[in-house]
């Protein structure tokens, strides 16, 4: 099967978080098991550009409202990702720094959707899938199907995988002149409480619905920032498939972020050295148990929790643990969490921005991965630090409730709790101390989690499945 996966991130040309984690592996294992898997994502100005060689395939323009927009589609030429990439550049609007959090962010993802459609609306031949990722890609099932210049496209199956049904695209119904001329019949397929809804539309439109865990698959019934009716109604062609991990680049044993690579065999001594290396660069004691977060400082991650629970472990639980957070967002939280690093020296320290190098050592360095989420389609980061023996606190919700079970149930590996309060953190964070305590019990945790597998190898044969449900049965 040829299959094009059109994104707005994929690692690592351009990452923002685990959408580009799993569009940049995703393809590669499907090619593995023998399709032709292939991405097209705009082009920004990321270091990626920079480094590597590229030829233009394609030329082309369209028209979007009032302006004209030329655009050109180059090809990665090395094959460097283990699958062919595509950029779609239009000058002004998408060959900038950062990925989103640009004011006509609205535009630029429209553009990016009409040139890649337009692109494939003139190949010689069809490809057999079409998947879309999130909101940003998703008014392409829409314009396959109901744009008069590319509805020959619409016997084309379409694949939509939601990895974070918050974020929706809306815009107002004044910019329905953006998208190419279409059926006005069908604004339907567009609407959703009076707005034009991109991840509504990609709903209503996909031939096929994935989202990234079963858990959420089912949360969204009753908890999808509006769309809950929507997911009850369409529920027929939904599915839940947990992401996986590319294991060729999160593998302790060859990990060259790292200092020191280890496997489960010698984890506790493999652990250490990292962990030294990450207590002297950030004044913390080694002895103590090292608990990290490392993410998007938002509400869904309940971020804003952490500093409270965090001043409250070190003052009430008392000193007996030292905390590391990386991560970049709200700027209340980014400022509280700086904040902390004065009242806490030698217990505490933050970086804010992102890195992907001290992710990686953290995840190595760390004892215990902090992640309170309120919403967590799937979560990437407990399935790392699984892979490095770092032990998941999480909430159960989402894909965090799909993957960690609590060291309290028969072969448990991780830490639990209900409630996304400061409260339900602290007191997980004692359990984490108390645990850290049993030595034994902590090797064995260790060993048993490195073991578990969550390659995409388990879970790209799946969404091949999809893409057969759409096809006739020969
Ligand atoms: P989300 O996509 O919702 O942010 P995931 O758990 O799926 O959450 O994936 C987050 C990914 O982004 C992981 O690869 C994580 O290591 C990475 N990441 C998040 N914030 C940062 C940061 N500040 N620096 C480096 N990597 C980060
Ligand atoms: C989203 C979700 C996260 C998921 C990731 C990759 O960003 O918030 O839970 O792991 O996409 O699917």
């Amino acid at each position: 099967m040829e299959i094009i996966h059109v994104s707005a991130e994929c690692y690592p040309v351009a990452k923002a978080g685990g959408l580009g984690d799993v569009v940049g592996a995703l393809p590669k294992y499907q090619n593995l098991l023998g399709h032709i898997a292939k991405v097209v994502m705009p082009m920004y100005r990321t270091r990626f550009l920079y480094e590597n060689e590229f030829e233009v395939v394609h030329k082309g323009g369209f028209h979007m409202g009032t302006r004209y927009c030329d655009y050109t589609i180059i090809k990665e030429k090395t094959n460097k990702l283990d699958f062919d990439l595509y950029l779609v550049d239009i000058y002004g609007l998408l060959d900038r720094e950062r990925i989103y959090s640009y004011d006509d962010d609205t535009e630029r993802f429209m553009a990016f959707q009409i040139a890649v459609v337009d692109w494939i609306s003139q190949w010689q031949h069809r490809p057999d899938v079409v998947h879309v990722h999130d909101h940003h890609t998703a008014l392409i099932p829409f314009m396959m199907q109901h744009c008069f210049a590319y509805r020959h496209l619409s016997g084309i199956p379409t694949v939509l995988t939601i990895h974070n049904a918050q974020y929706q695209g809306w815009m107002g119904w004044e910019k329905q002149n953006y998208l190419p001329a279409w059926d006005s019949w069908r604004w339907g397929s567009l609407d959703w409480s009076n707005t034009i809804n991109p991840l509504a539309s990609g709903i209503k439109c996909a031939w096929k619905v994935t989202t990234v865990s079963p858990s959420y698959m089912a949360e969204l019934k009753y908890q999808a920032n509006g769309l809950e009716m929507l997911f009850e109604y369409e529920q027929g062609k939904c599915t839940g498939i947990l992401n996986g991990i590319d294991n060729k680049v999160w593998d302790p044993a060859t990990d060259t972020y790292i200092l020191d690579n280890y496997t489960s065999a010698d984890a506790d001594a493999g652990k250490k050295l990292n962990k030294r290396q990450l207590c002297d660069e950030y004044g913390l004691d080694i002895e103590k148990p090292l608990f990290v977060f490392i993410g998007r400082l938002v509400g869904e991650k309940a971020a804003d929790l952490l500093p409270q629970a965090i001043y409250d472990a070190l003052t009430h639980v008392g000193s007996k643990m030292n905390f590391l957070i990386l991560g970049s967002g709200d700027p209340a939280v980014e400022n509280q969490l700086e904040a902390l690093r004065g009242l806490f020296v030698g217990y505490y320290n933050s970086t804010i921005g992102y890195n992907e190098k001290l992710s990686h050592l953290m995840y190595a360095g760390a004892d215990f991965l902090l992640m309170p989420s309120r919403v967590e389609p799937c979560g990437l980061n407990q399935l790392y630090a699984l892979r490095y023996g770092t032990i998941p606190i999480v909430r159960s919700t989402g894909g965090l409730k799909d993957t960690v079970t609590d060291f309290g149930e028969p072969d448990g590996f991780g830490i639990r709790f209900n409630n996304a309060s400061v409260w339900d953190i602290t007191y997980s964070i004692h359990r984490g101390v108390e645990l850290y305590a049993d030595k034994e019990r902590m090797t064995a945790i260790r060993s048993r989690m490195m073991e578990i597998d969550h390659s995409w190898e388990n879970s790209a044969g799946k969404y091949i499945d999809v893409y057969k449900s759409t096809m006739p049965v020969a």
